[in-house]
């Protein structure tokens, strides 16, 4: 057979040659580039061709010998590059997988409902420190170190200090805002606090309350009682009925703790009520002169009132959640169950 057409089958037989693995490509070497590879001998057929067609004989077999160096180099490349994405049986046109959207928290939507409902009455949001101190805590707001008070609020204080806490509720702001600015002030507090509680199923060590404050010339009780009554219908619905008691904080003067009317449409209604229907929100009164005082505003000129909520217990009666841990485990399959609607 013609030489020529043989180098050219060999040819076609390197360009085809496959190779998936090292060991493939071991052999492959072996058989074309090896030191008894079978390209080598037939250098020696050059004798046997016609002067004319030497030239041309030389370089296809150089030809040859080059095209086996090119796909070996090739090959190695790919290889040593880590598995081979077309032969690893990875499937590259199935479709991603899916990267799920995160939820809000059941209590920053409870926050946000409650704070987009005053913002609608002219309150702006103020925000600060978790860490406290003493005074504006607690002594700013009428609380003296030996009040009986401060038994209300079991206290977290940082090691070895009897000055530096976190704040027991969201009041501190209160202080903070009245030290730093003059009235009129109307602002609306979210955050978190710490109290030193026993972890149940209806109490825990933090909590998030929102706080209001609203401090102007002759700002009366009535004015107090229309705003959390705009609240309580924004929040709970348009026919919802709200009553204040008469109750004891040491910052407010007089003192009341609003409730609304719930209902008593099933057995939990009876016992979330304890029987009586009516269900307690928030804390308020008229901020004590003497507070005002404390932290240099006039009594003699300005009044106020402000109220403070626990947020927990809000998203609990919203979404009939049965115990409070829910919120602070983050569970997932827990807190994707809420999504915003306001
Ligand atoms: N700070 C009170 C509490 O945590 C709530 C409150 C705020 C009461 C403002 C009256 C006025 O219980």
């Amino acid at each position: 057979m013609d030489i020529f057409a043989n180098i050219a089958i060999l040819k076609e037989e390197i360009a085809q040659y496959s190779i998936q693995t090292a060991d493939e490509l071991e052999q492959f070497r072996i058989k074309y580039l090896g030191s008894k590879n079978i390209i080598k001998p037939l250098f020696n057929e050059m004798r046997n061709v016609p002067n004319e067609r030497k030239k041309e004989f030389g370089q296809v077999l150089n030809d040859l010998k080059t095209s086996a160096e090119e796909k070996f180099s090739t090959i190695q490349e790919s290889l040593s590059d880590g598995p081979n994405v077309e032969n690893s049986g990875i499937d590259l046109t199935a479709p991603g997988f899916p990267y799920p959207l995160g939820s809000r928290h059941p209590i920053s939507l409870a926050m946000n409902r409650i704070i987009n409902i005053f913002a609608r009455v002219g309150f702006v949001i103020a925000e600060d420190r978790e860490i406290e101190d003493d005074w504006h805590n607690f002594s700013a707001l009428n609380t003296p170190d030996d009040h009986p008070a401060r038994d209300m609020q079991d206290t977290f204080y940082l090691q070895n200090s009897t000055e530096m806490l976190l704040r027991t509720h969201t009041s501190s702001v209160q202080t903070r805002i009245m030290t730093t600015t003059q009235p009129p002030i109307r602002i609306i507090a979210p955050g978190r606090v710490y109290r030193n509680e026993t972890i149940s199923s209806r109490s825990h060590c933090q909590f998030h309350q929102v706080e209001g404050l609203y401090i102007d010339k002759k700002v009366s009780f009535a004015d107090m009682k229309q705003t959390l009554m705009f609240f309580a219908r924004e929040m709970y619905g348009p026919d919802t009925k709200i009553r204040l008691r008469p109750s004891y904080f040491p910052f407010t003067e007089p003192s009341a703790e609003m409730d609304v009317y719930w209902g008593l449409k099933d057995e939990t209604d009876y016992r979330i009520t304890k029987g009586t229907g009516w269900l307690e929100v928030l804390g308020c009164g008229m901020v004590d002169p003497a507070v005002l005082e404390n932290c240099n505003i006039d009594p003699a000129q300005y009044s106020g009132y402000a109220f403070g909520m626990g947020i927990e217990r809000q998203a609990m009666l919203l979404h009939r959640i049965g115990d409070i841990r829910n919120f602070f485990e983050n569970d997932t399959r827990f807190l994707k169950q809420f999504t915003s609607v306001h």
